[in-house]
């Protein structure tokens, strides 16, 4: 039975979710532009980015005023309850720019430090994903699995993605090249939260990504892990900045040492 404690922060988290995937949805002006850049020019902020993350630290903070809150636009509070939110409310801003539909709300709680609930609205695609520790990940209300049997992973298709400062970029295209060839394909999907749901859903054998941030892989994490897919980054290492791997067992132990092999974590 889930701790009636995760249950609360479940809700809370699928409730400020749908309102911040609604609003941006149904409030995505059509002449959106960038409003400011971060790392680098082709690392955007929209207003709507700006405008969900307002919401969602608003209606959570409206029921726990004292948690912590860590967002991508900039709220940040340790908070006294030992729980802290991690939220991104806009992953895949750049699709989200240029219309296209591969983005989504993600929101973690973690509870001393550890990850306890994940949701990832995904609202073009009409899919919400969540999980609570130990308890099961789910997609409108199904369970999910990652894909098994695993293939070998020069059957496998694996989706990355690509940081936005140059010679990061530069060296991901470099592994990505040597990549390639050992695999099915790569695919590049835009959304770090949606590609690891993806891969609890069995739609990709794998993931990784060098230069994902908190936000990107809090919640995504703990559903890929709760249908059973494996997560890390260098091997022995749990999924960080450096490298986040996510995949099927299987497909996870030879991709992850063919990342470590082609250094895919540093350039
Ligand atoms: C980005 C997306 C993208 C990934 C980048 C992230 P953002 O998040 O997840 O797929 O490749 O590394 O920064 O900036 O759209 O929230």
């Amino acid at each position: 039975m889930t701790d009636p404690a995760l249950s609360e922060l479940l809700d809370l988290a699928l409730e400020a979710a749908r309102r911040a995937g609604a609003l941006l949805r149904d409030g995505r002006p059509a002449d959106l532009g960038v409003a400011a850049t971060k790392s680098s020019p082709i690392d955007v902020v929209t207003e709507m980015d700006i405008a969900a993350e307002k919401l969602i630290i608003g209606y959570l903070s409206d029921f726990r005023p004292d948690d912590g809150f860590l967002g991508e636009e900039g709220a940040g509070s340790p908070g006294s309850t030992g729980i802290r939110w991690v939220i991104d409310p806009l992953d895949g801003t750049v699709n989200y720019l240029y219309g296209l539909p591969t983005w989504a709300v993600s929101i973690a709680a973690e509870r001393d430090g550890e990850r306890v609930v994940g949701v990832v609205e995904a609202p073009m695609r009409r899919e919400t994903y969540q999980a609570v520790l130990g308890g099961g990940a789910f997609a409108n209300g199904e369970a999910l699995r990652c894909r098994r049997p695993a293939p070998p992973l020069d059957q496998a298709l694996v989706s990355t993605g690509f940081n936005y400062v140059g010679h990061v970029r530069a060296h991901q295209a470099d592994v990505a090249q040597q990549l390639i060839p050992r695999l099915r394909d790569i695919r590049r999907g835009g959304s770090a939260a949606v590609d690891l749901c993806d891969v609890a859903a069995g739609r990709l054998d794998g993931y990784y990504e060098r230069g994902l941030h908190p936000w990107d892989l809090a919640a995504g994490d703990l559903i890929a892990r709760e249908a059973g897919a494996l997560t890390g980054g260098r091997p022995g290492l749990p999924a960080d900045g450096d490298l986040t791997v996510a995949a099927t067992p299987g497909v996870f132990e030879p991709l992850q040492a063919a990342l470590d092999e082609l250094g895919a974590w540093h350039d």
